[in-house]
């Protein structure tokens, strides 16, 4: 992928953000996610808080890609959330953030306050976000986040398992968040990197990942609208690339050492938390949130 820092990281703080300005009720507020925009869309966002017509520019962009990128990343990120804060309940200790892009979650979960955070990014995005950390550490409302350990790393070319110990990874539980990222790998980096994280993290860790139902890539299946949702990540210069067949994800994990907990579709995860609010928004049946234990 990429030399210059990730654009589907900005389309994604770009959801978070138009979410965390909606009048009325949120899946989750993010105040971070704004300022991590390039001006134009830091604008659309300052003009949508201003005019409280968020719904507006958000039917616009599901109308452009209506397979459903917009409401099947807050519904991810809302999901996320929950499970990070269950791990944090259940004795997690450490936050991984694999291709962490402009993820906040070290500032914004409660949960997250005394954890050792992890970022590992590929080194063109984390410039970026080492810049807007700084920035977020002088302006935070809560505490400062000067700990956050940032590691520089291609996941396409390097052994996550060395480079974790070596940023100093502790043998205590620990939750992975790899959201938004599987889809752009390959799948002999998204086998060493789980089988990294089996052999690094100590048991009962949790690793919560984000995968395309392959059927959506190769054609096999029947989703509408997948192709405009591809050829929009495409045209950034980060085309989808990895799927997993929803079938063969348990034996696939549990043959690398990790059970899986918890398989949900965006669409699953809207009926969830979308609904309840009112909010018919189309999220993405082929678009998938995971999570696995560590043995
Ligand atoms: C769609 S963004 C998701 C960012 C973040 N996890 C979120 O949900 O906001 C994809 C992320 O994957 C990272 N990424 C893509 N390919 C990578 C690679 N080969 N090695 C490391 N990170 C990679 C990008 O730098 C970017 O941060």
């Amino acid at each position: 992928m990429q030399n210059s820092p990730s654009r589907t990281a900005q389309h994604v703080a770009l959801f978070r953000a138009l979410e965390s300005v909606r009048r009325g009720p949120r899946l989750f507020t993010d105040p971070y996610a704004a300022s991590s925009l390039g001006t134009g869309y830091r604008l659309a966002v300052a003009l949508a808080r201003r005019t409280g017509l968020t719904n507006v520019l958000e039917r616009r962009i599901d109308t452009s890609w209506p397979a459903g990128p917009r409401a099947s990343a807050v519904v991810r990120t809302r999901l996320i959330d929950d499970l990070v804060r269950d791990a944090f309940a259940h004795g997690a200790r450490q936050l991984v953030l694999l291709g962490a892009g402009y993820d906040s979650r070290a500032f914004r979960l409660e949960a997250a306050r005394n954890a050792t955070v992890f970022e590992v990014d590929h080194p063109a995005t984390q410039t970026v976000k080492r810049e807007l950390v700084t920035a977020w550490n002088r302006t935070t409302t809560g505490r400062p986040r000067e700990d956050i350990h940032f590691v520089p790393a291609d996941l396409m070319h390097q052994d996550l398992g060395e480079v974790l110990r070596g940023a100093g990874l502790r043998d205590d539980p620990a939750v992975v968040v790899w959201e938004g990222v599987t889809n752009y790998l390959d799948a002999p980096s998204v086998h060493t990197t789980l089988t990294a994280l089996a052999s690094t993290t100590a048991p009962g860790s949790r690793i919560v990942f984000t995968y395309m139902d392959r059927r959506a890539l190769d054609g096999t299946g029947d989703f509408a609208g997948v192709e405009a949702w591809a050829d929009a990540v495409r045209s950034a210069g980060e085309p989808f690339t990895f799927g997993f067949l929803p079938d063969e994800l348990p034996g696939y994990l549990a043959a690398r050492g990790l059970a899986l907990t918890l398989d949900l579709s965006a669409r699953d995860a809207a009926a969830r938390y979308l609904e309840p609010l009112g909010r018919r928004e189309p999220a993405a049946p082929f678009y998938r949130i995971a999570q696995a234990e560590v043995k």
